[in-house]
């Protein structure tokens, strides 16, 4: 079975074939990073404007490289939640056209469970149990996921999610967008150690990081970061701090709940999960066996969209005609 995944929902226009929901046939994103660079930020008329034009074709690309026709699909997927409004109707309503006119069943996807579905697309297939974690750019999700359609959120942030902390940190310490990246190669060069607050939340698995941004901002104005030129390293240094507390919070929080829920393995998920130091941590930390998605495809893609849709469609899961856009769509 192979299903044609779109996915428009934030800054990617990104289309994929996948056979099986474990075999990418084709894979083409376009990113607008550059687009929005210059706002230090993504702009949501500017993202749903760029994807209506890249939308056609990269889809065309996508079928183009999987040499697929239309009688080569069995479906197509499309992410319609959570995202930006009018980003997630472009790709709903080109999805819409194409599964009319094909005469294809349509899939609604929501656009963290195909975060988790990245893992799908690597050399070993996940075991239930599984905790997954889901660290975004607008998500920090921690799931108890029993089966395929079967997912319980355990916790999510309070407050920021976790890359929206990285990018904002990021910009204090003027490392630039998208701050992830950034922040992370910063650290690279840097010390950790500064003393920064992590947010515990004892008896809870939710997260919060926006007294560890607040804090992490206030150190930087102490020490002039933002006003000299020359502060590079204790930039990089205190970039490590935020990178290291992170982290900390991340992994602790992930490692207690799969001991407690006893699974067979966590899985990480989302742009944050292509952080170097938060794989190894929770690598060397965790009783169980982790998976890691290849760092390209923790970032928004096609190919976990089309990975998702073909569990649903095994599940009978197909929309109809009314599928609507849901900005603030959950995980159940
Ligand atoms: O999943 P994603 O591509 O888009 C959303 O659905 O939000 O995640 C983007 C987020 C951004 O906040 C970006 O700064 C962060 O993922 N990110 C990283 C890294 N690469 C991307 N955060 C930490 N370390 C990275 N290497
Ligand atoms: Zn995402």
């Amino acid at each position: 079975m192979r299903i044609l995944g779109i996915e428009t929902s934030c800054d990617e226009t990104a289309a994929a074939v996948v056979e099986g929901g474990t075999r990418i046939i084709s894979n083409v994103v376009s990113s607008q990073v550059e687009i929005h660079r210059r706002y230090g930020g993504i702009v949501p008329e500017v993202a749903s404007r760029q994807h209506m034009l890249s939308a056609i074709p990269i889809v065309e690309q996508a079928l183009a490289e999987a040499s697929a026709r239309r009688t080569d699909l069995s479906a197509i997927a499309v992410t319609n939640g959570p995202g930006l409004a009018g980003s997630l109707m472009v790709g709903v309503n080109l999805a819409k056209a194409l599964a009319f006119s094909w005469e294809l069943p349509l899939i609604g996807i929501n656009h963290l469970e195909a975060h988790i579905y990245s893992n799908w697309l690597a050399r070993e297939t996940p075991r239930f149990p599984l905790i997954a974690l889901i660290v975004s750019g607008g998500h920090t999700e921690l799931v108890l996921m029993k089966d395929h359609g079967e997912l319980l959120r355990l916790g999510r942030t309070r407050d920021d999610a976790a890359g929206e902390a990285f990018d904002k940190v990021s910009r204090v310490l003027g490392l630039g967008y998208p701050g992830g990246p950034a922040i992370e190669s910063a650290s690279r060069l840097g010390t950790p150690g500064r003393r920064l607050p992590r947010a515990w939340l004892k008896g809870s698995d939710d997260f919060s990081f926006s007294g560890l941004k607040t804090a992490a901002a206030r150190l930087a104005e102490e020490l002039g970061i933002s006003s000299s030129p020359d502060s590079g390293s204790l930039a990089a240094d205190v970039a490590a701090s935020f990178q290291e507390a992170v982290v900390d919070v991340l992994a602790t929080k992930t490692v207690a709940a799969a001991r407690r829920y006893k699974v067979e393995q966590i899985l990480l998920a989302g742009g944050v999960a292509a952080n170097t130091s938060l794989r190894e941590t929770i690598a060397s930390r965790s009783p169980v066996g982790v998976l890691l998605p290849d760092p390209a495809l923790c970032t928004d893609n096609g190919a976990m969209v089309a990975s998702c849709g073909h569990f649903h469609l095994l599940a009978g899961k197909v929309a109809n005609w009314d599928l609507d856009v849901i900005p603030g769509m959950g995980l159940s």
